[in-house]
């Protein structure tokens, strides 16, 4: 079958599963690592490509020169290091050259880790270029510091991938989304990155974006989030319904990205739009504080630092500014198109939202659709329960 028409980042679109009973077999021989769910959503993206060309955790070479200059060592725009922390003590149990069985929490082996190198880094230097800030109330940033500092580095075998039962009927890899782009006859593809229930904002900037091309890919983010961003599963009803009545149903897909949230703003916005284009989508959109948290970062920063690379990037970065209701407008607008001042237009902040959700109040339906304002209601009420 024909593939979409882009090409994976680096070229080739990684594959380093092995779903044989012998690799497990061997793989119950090695000395074991206990890794963080964190950890198994990079294994897993790692190995079906979404990360490609990384075919393993990053090497120091690779973290330095991703930390200091936004790129792999051979010079490929990569803007977040791809990392395994361990302890000192779990670093000081494995010897170069050997494989490590890496397993989860839950005492699932999911896959191997050919040890080529340990380093340790400076964590506060990682947070700084990587996050903007070393305050380790930012969510990524304090992650970083309770990882351990020692990183373990060399190529993965993934053996068994993560269970997505939950959402199984939206879990595509790479290769799988590419190959139902094609047989959709779609040629191009937008991709959208959110881990949040789709809102009028995130509608309109959606839709605008249909206008000009063949598909949409709606592609939540659903590892891990911060607490109190609303859970993946109530988010993934909330889509249901509003594609269900809102969106020409042949020109959208529900697929899941498995990865964990770094809230890395900027830097991650780039990730965002790489491993989109090894999914297969030419197009990527690029909102307001794009996975952006609190006040780290300027509205469009985002925009503008994926702005100094777009070019090398192989996917066309579609940049919307904020959007909102405007009354005087009746109709969803930005500064761009709408001439009215702000005492017209409806805007509500996340915290405000999920505020009001909590408190059984549906938010406007000029912010909100109603049908996705009830299943957060339920939603949140039951996680209460
Ligand atoms: S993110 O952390 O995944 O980026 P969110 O789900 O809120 O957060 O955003 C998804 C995408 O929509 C991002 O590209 C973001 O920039 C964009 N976006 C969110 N809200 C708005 C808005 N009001 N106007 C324009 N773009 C927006």
């Amino acid at each position: 079958m024909a593939f979409a028409t882009s090409v994976p980042h680096g070229g080739v679109l990684v594959n380093r599963e092995d779903k044989s009973a012998e690799a497990l077999k061997q793989a119950k021989k090695n000395q074991t690592l206990v890794v963080s769910d964190w950890s198994i959503s990079d294994l897993e993206l790692i190995a079906i490509g979404g990360f490609s060309p990384l075919t393993g955790f990053m090497g120091q070479r690779d973290y330095e020169s991703v930390v200091e200059n936004m790129r792999l060592a051979n010079g490929l725009v990569w803007s977040i290091p791809i990392t395994l922390p361990v302890t000192e003590e779990e670093a000081e149990r494995f010897a170069i050259g050997e494989t490590i069985t890496l397993k989860g929490a839950d005492g699932v082996i999911y896959g191997t880790l050919q040890l080529e190198e340990k380093y340790t880094v400076d964590k506060e230097r990682e947070a700084e270029l990587v996050y903007g800030t070393t305050d380790a109330a930012h969510p990524g940033v304090k992650r970083l510091y309770e990882n351990g500092g020692v990183y373990l580095a060399g190529p993965i075998t993934l053996l068994n991938r993560p269970n997505h039962d939950q959402f199984a009927a939206y879990y595509k890899d790479p290769k799988e989304t590419r190959e139902m782009f094609a047989s959709l006859g779609w040629k191009t593809i937008v991709g959208f990155q959110t881990r949040n229930p789709v809102h009028r904002a995130h509608e309109y900037i959606q839709k605008s974006a249909l206008e000009i091309v063949d598909g949409l890919l709606l592609n939540p983010l659903v590892g891990e989030t911060k607490s109190d961003d609303i859970p993946a599963d109530i988010r993934m009803e909330s889509y249901e319904v509003i594609l269900k009545n809102y969106y020409p149903k042949d020109r959208v897909r529900l697929v899941i990205y498995p990865a964990a949230m770094r809230y890395a703003g900027p830097r991650e916005a780039i990730l965002h739009a790489l491993v989109r284009k090894n999914y297969g989508c030419t197009h990527f959109i690029v909102g307001r504080d794009h996975a952006g948290v609190g006040d780290y970062y300027g509205t469009y920063e985002a925009q503008e630092l994926i702005s100094t690379v777009e070019h090398e990037l192989d996917i066309t970065i579609l940049k919307f500014e904020h959007a909102f209701y405007c009354t005087k407008c009746g109709n969803m607008a930005t500064t761009k198109t709408c001439p009215h001042g702000k005492e017209d237009h409806i805007h509500l902040s996340g915290t405000k939202v999920r505020e009001m959700l909590r408190a059984g109040q549906k938010p406007p339906k000029e912010f909100s659709r109603p049908e996705v304002a009830e299943v957060l209601i339920r939603g949140m009420k039951a996680q209460e329960r």
